[in-house]
């Protein structure tokens, strides 16, 4: 039978050095929060129902966050150390059935990749061990534990940068927080951890040293990555952990067969799909869980949020589009504002300064310049000039605006809403319509022009 796997992850510390008054974990780098980066590795491998995240500050948020995700929950009301973090999950695991092997990692190493994990399970697989660490060898180690190693190159101990002598602190070789361990024997050692007596709390990496004293042996995997366990303890590590997570996607992407102009401006959060042939311009931003089709264009500076785009569609410079739909074909901006909840048909022309919210805009329709559609049901065909605006507030309520198929808008028009603008009617220019337009009828809603001929030559007097 095949070995089970469990996990825990540590995220129950405030973080003081982020300077925040936010919970560590919660802040964000690559679209997401550190602590969802760590779980999206850990899934690869290691079912949801057998991972155990040990949560503290702000417990009820990072629950929130991870809710979905079907892991459980330690809680550590006191953050006594990364070993106490570890010990009172006990009993949480022994629910989750506590045999097999323990991977430990830590909530702030967003950069682990699931391969990596894979690395350490199987060479903690091949056996004999109690215990594998993954280290790395860094040129600034400061900071991190250093691994001590005996004559025989075994791993020995781990020494906390505060307890360690100046001869240690020049160890190259650190602690990444990232463990795989044999169940069995993590449950019986780590309640008899002692807190350091300097800081008073129980440092998980003490383990290695009791394990040691008990005859029990440590392995250490060295990975050539160091940026893979860079743990994020302050904001500019948060800025370079983003930058690096930034790079692999747009990274993965273009081996993909997407084009990216000046990648290392681009910022795609990790969980974006873009399809075949697309082409994002410099500075665009896509963000959350957007879809973009095959043969796209997000135009340079362009902010796409939680949105999905059809194959073909074309979006021009400087847009927002954000949680938004836009069907197959369809041409947005420069300049546009798809705020919330749209829905732009097939083939359908949004130009500049023209802002949508809460709009289904219909197949083919265009409203290319200047016009502000809220709260509307725009059908198909229909043509919105320059400066049409929905008057979609009283003050007090929201009402909609329904325009139907074939309709044509004229400049400057006020739509005040609720109204209804049957299919194939006309409204003029600078009309203020607040009835209904029946259907293929010519709605004008101006006062008539009057014109005074010799008018000018009267006001300056004299003839
Ligand atoms: C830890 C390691 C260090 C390693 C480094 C790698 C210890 C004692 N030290 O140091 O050897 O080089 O990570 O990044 O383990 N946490 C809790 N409860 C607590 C304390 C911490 O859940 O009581 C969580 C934190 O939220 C964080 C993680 O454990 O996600 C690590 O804690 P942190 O304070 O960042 O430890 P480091 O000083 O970075
Ligand atoms: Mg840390």
């Amino acid at each position: 039978m095949e070995t089970k796997l469990s996990a825990i992850v540590l995220a129950a510390g405030l973080g003081t050095r982020m300077k925040s008054r936010k919970a560590k974990v919660l802040h964000e780098a690559g679209g997401q929060a550190l602590v969802e980066h760590v779980l999206d590795a850990a899934g690869a491998w290691i079912a949801a129902e057998r991972t155990i995240v040990v949560v503290g500050h702000q417990a009820e948020e990072v629950k929130a966050l991870l809710g979905r995700r079907g892991c459980r929950f330690a809680v550590q009301r006191e953050q006594k150390g990364t070993g106490h973090a570890v010990a009172i999950c006990e009993g949480e695991a022994e629910r989750a059935g506590r045999t097999g092997r323990t991977v430990i990692l830590y909530g702030d190493c967003p950069l682990l990749t699931a391969e990596t994990i894979g690395k350490l399970v199987r060479a903690q697989e091949r056996g004999g061990v109690a215990a594998t660490l993954i280290t790395t060898v860094l040129e600034e180690p400061a900071g991190y534990g250093r691994i001590l190693r005996g004559e025989d190159g075994r791993v020995t101990a781990i020494v906390e940068e505060k307890a360690a002598t100046a001869e240690q602190k020049k160890i190259g070789e650190i602690n990444s927080g990232i463990y795989c361990i044999e169940s069995e024997v993590l449950w019986k050692y780590v309640g008899r951890l002692k807190p350091n007596p300097a800081s008073g709390e129980v440092y998980l990496t003490d383990l290695v040293e009791v394990m040691e004293g008990d005859g029990l042996r440590v392995e250490a995997l060295v990975v050539e990555d160091a940026t893979e366990i860079l743990g994020i303890n302050q904001r500019v590590e948060l800025a370079a952990a983003d930058g690096i997570l930034r790079g692999r996607k747009a990274r993965e992407l273009m081996l993909g067969g997407v084009t990216i102009r000046q990648p290392e401006t681009v910022s795609i959060d990790s969980k974006v799909e873009v399809g075949q042939d697309t082409v994002i311009g410099a500075f665009a931003q896509i963000g959350g869980r957007t879809r973009i089709g095959a043969e796209c264009v997000v135009g340079a500076g362009s902010v796409i949020r939680d949105s999905v785009l059809g194959d073909g569609v074309k979006v021009g410079e400087y847009c927002f589009v954000g949680t938004s739909v836009v069907e197959e074909g369809a041409e947005i901006g420069p300049f546009s504002r798809l705020r919330m909840e749209n829905h732009v048909g097939e083939g359908a022309q949004i130009g500049n300064f023209v802002e949508l919210k809460k709009t289904r805009f219909g197949a083919g329709s265009k409203a290319m310049h200047l016009a502000y559609l809220g709260d509307s049901d725009i059908g198909a065909g229909v043509n919105i000039g320059a400066g049409t605006i929905t008057c979609n507030y009283d003050g007090v309520a929201k009402h909609r605006t329904e325009i139907g198929e074939g309709v044509f808008v004229g400049s400057n028009s006020t739509l005040v809403a609720p109204v209804r603008i049957e299919g194939a009617s006309y409204v003029a220019a600078g009309s203020v319509i607040t009835e209904t337009v029946p259907r293929e009828a010519l709605a004008l809603g101006r006062s008539r022009q009057t014109v005074k001929p010799g008018w000018v030559k009267r006001r300056r007097g004299g003839e």
